[in-house]
């Protein structure tokens, strides 16, 4: 039963109660599952509003709402003639994706309500182990139903629906299926394996930990108190972008994950001779995040090293600054490209046969991204021309996406809201003589 790869529908949940492992289904979407066999957040407000309410300013919640996922959907969709079909659709909208409510291109206004609401309740409730990593296809385990299962070993009767425990719920395995991804046989998206790879995974400090902080709480009106609730809003470093309940709040939480991400050291000398070349070097070490920093959509986040050196008459030198289109000053400058050869950006690429590509049509990629508990340490030579004091100031930024991509995918009008999270930052003086 436990390794029963069903994907179970009420009608059918007599029927497969005795399966075994030879009952399999090959196919990952679910023959027979309605919309109506799920249910959606709102029923569950009564008696969980504390949930409701994190989860509804989360990126989960926006994770089908979300424009910029939408249009990458849409020019893919396009751009690969239709092959891309309902890939997309597996993490970013489970229950479109098991139901096959999956329109090819999507017009968000007409999609159900249930399938607006990305990975909802419902969805994590009901998934159930194994959990595993896969090439390209989601094996979703999923029973959707009366039995409601976390890692409450002695729940309250809570009459609507029955629950189960489950103690994958405080693992990191329970975050897998949507966590790691390989595409095409490479390893793209790869979170989870990164955690397990890494000392955190050896110490046991699991995905909870960190993305859904402990508190003491009712986990239902009229419950007990527990002392081993867990925080709903899964905080990262995305942002909503449109209209969403709690944007201020999102966004102050992955500020404040971010300056408790990583530990930045300034190696500069304190004095130096006029037009003698100066070495500065930065050390970036990844020393609290549970995986690579960045993770998973790597190739377009932009985590970089901005260096600024001035004194009271001007900039003598500097590395990671904008550009007018508040772009960084690398290939994808519209208006300056390459013109900071020094830029260091914690990102990669995607390649197929030598090119860059998309994500669904990789075969190969670059990953400069930082694991958990390593360091880097770029260098930067220049030279000062004049004698007295300088400033310098090093500093780790962080966004989500960079304007240019914005621009490629025709969603410039969302450019405003990109906000430049400041991780961490030192400042030092050299004297010139
Ligand atoms: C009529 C009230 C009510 C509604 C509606 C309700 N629940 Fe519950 N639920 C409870 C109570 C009571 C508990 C037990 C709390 C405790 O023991 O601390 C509970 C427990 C749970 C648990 C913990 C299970 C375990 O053993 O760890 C989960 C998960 C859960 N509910 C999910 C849901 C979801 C998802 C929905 C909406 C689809 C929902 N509930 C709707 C009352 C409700
Ligand atoms: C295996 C599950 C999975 C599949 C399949 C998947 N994604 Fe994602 N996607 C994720 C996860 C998890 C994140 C969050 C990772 C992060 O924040 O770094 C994400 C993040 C994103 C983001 C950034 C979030 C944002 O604010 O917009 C975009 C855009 C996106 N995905 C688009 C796509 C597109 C387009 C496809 C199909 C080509 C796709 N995804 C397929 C799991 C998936
Ligand atoms: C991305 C998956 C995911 C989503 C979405 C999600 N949960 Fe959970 N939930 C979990 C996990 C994992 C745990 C257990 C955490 C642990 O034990 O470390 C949990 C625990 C719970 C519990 C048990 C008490 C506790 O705090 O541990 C309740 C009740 C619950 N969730 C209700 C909800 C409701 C209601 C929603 C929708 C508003 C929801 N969850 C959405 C993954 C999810
Ligand atoms: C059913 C698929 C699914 C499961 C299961 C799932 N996630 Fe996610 N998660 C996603 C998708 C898709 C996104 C990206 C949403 C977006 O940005 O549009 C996401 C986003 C996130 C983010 C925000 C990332 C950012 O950059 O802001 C965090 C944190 C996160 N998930 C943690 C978890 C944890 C922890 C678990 C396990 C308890 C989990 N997720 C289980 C699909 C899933
Ligand atoms: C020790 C704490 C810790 C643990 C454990 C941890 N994370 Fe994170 N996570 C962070 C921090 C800090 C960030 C923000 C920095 C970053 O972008 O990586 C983050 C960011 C993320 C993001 C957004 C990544 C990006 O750069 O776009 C996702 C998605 C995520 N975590 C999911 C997970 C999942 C899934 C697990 C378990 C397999 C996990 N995290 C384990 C601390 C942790």
């Amino acid at each position: 039963m436990k390794y029963c790869l069903l994907l179970m529908s009420l009608a059918l949940a007599a029927v497969v109660a005795g399966c075994d492992v030879g009952d399999q289904i090959p196919e990952n979407k679910a023959p027979g599952l309605q919309l109506t066999d799920f249910e959606p957040s709102s029923s569950c407000a009564p008696c969980h509003p504390q949930y409701v309410e994190e989860w509804e300013g989360s990126m989960h919640a926006y994770s089908t709402n979300d424009p910029i996922w939408m249009m990458a959907n849409n020019s893919l969709q396009s751009s690969t003639g239709g092959r891309l079909d309902d890939f997309c659709w597996q993490c970013h909208s489970p229950i479109g994706f098991l139901t096959g409510n999956t329109p090819s291109s999507i017009q968000m206004e007409s999609l159900p309500a249930i399938v607006r609401e990305g990975v909802n309740c419902d969805v994590c409730h009901v998934m159930r182990p194994p959990h595993t990593t896969t090439n390209q296809s989601i094996q979703y385990n999923i029973e959707p139903g009366k039995v409601k299962y976390a890692s409450i070993p002695d729940p309250m009767p809570a009459g609507v629906h029955e629950s189960g425990y489950d103690i994958t719920f405080s693992r990191s395995e329970k975050c897998r299926e949507c966590h790691d991804l390989i595409i095409n046989g490479v390893p793209t998206e790869m979170t989870f394996t990164e955690w397990q790879n890494s000392t955190w995974g050896a110490m046991g400090v699991e995905c909870q930990h960190c993305h859904m902080r402990r508190y003491t709480g009712q986990a239902a009106v009229g419950g007990p108190v527990r002392n081993n609730l867990h925080r709903h809003d899964f905080v990262g470093v995305d942002v909503a972008i449109t209209d969403f309940p709690n944007k201020d709040v999102q966004r102050a939480a992955v500020d404040s994950l971010l300056r408790n991400s990583a530990s930045l050291a300034l190696l500069a000398p304190t004095s130096a001779s006029v037009n003698d070349s100066v070495t500065v070097r930065v050390r970036v070490t990844n020393d609290r995040t549970g995986h690579n920093l960045p993770s998973s959509v790597f190739f377009n986040r932009q985590m970089w090293i901005e260096l600024t050196v001035w004194d009271a008459q001007g900039t003598g030198y500097e590395s990671g600054h904008l550009d007018v289109n508040g772009d960084l000053k690398d290939k994808n400058s519209a208006v300056e490209p390459n013109a900071d050869p020094d830029l260091a950006l914690f990102a990669g690429t995607l390649y197929k046969r030598g090119e860059e590509t998309n994500v669904f049509e990789l075969d190969s990629l670059v990953n400069n991204s930082i694991p958990a508990f390593e360091s880097r340490t770029p260098s930067y030579k220049f030279l000062l021309n004049r004698t007295g004091v300088w400033n310098i100031r090093a500093r780790l930024l962080f966004r989500p996406f960079p304007p240019y991509l914005f621009r490629n995918l025709g969603a410039q009008q969302y450019v405003g809201e990109l906000p430049i999270f400041e991780m961490v930052s030192e400042s030092s003086t050299i004297t010139i003589q």
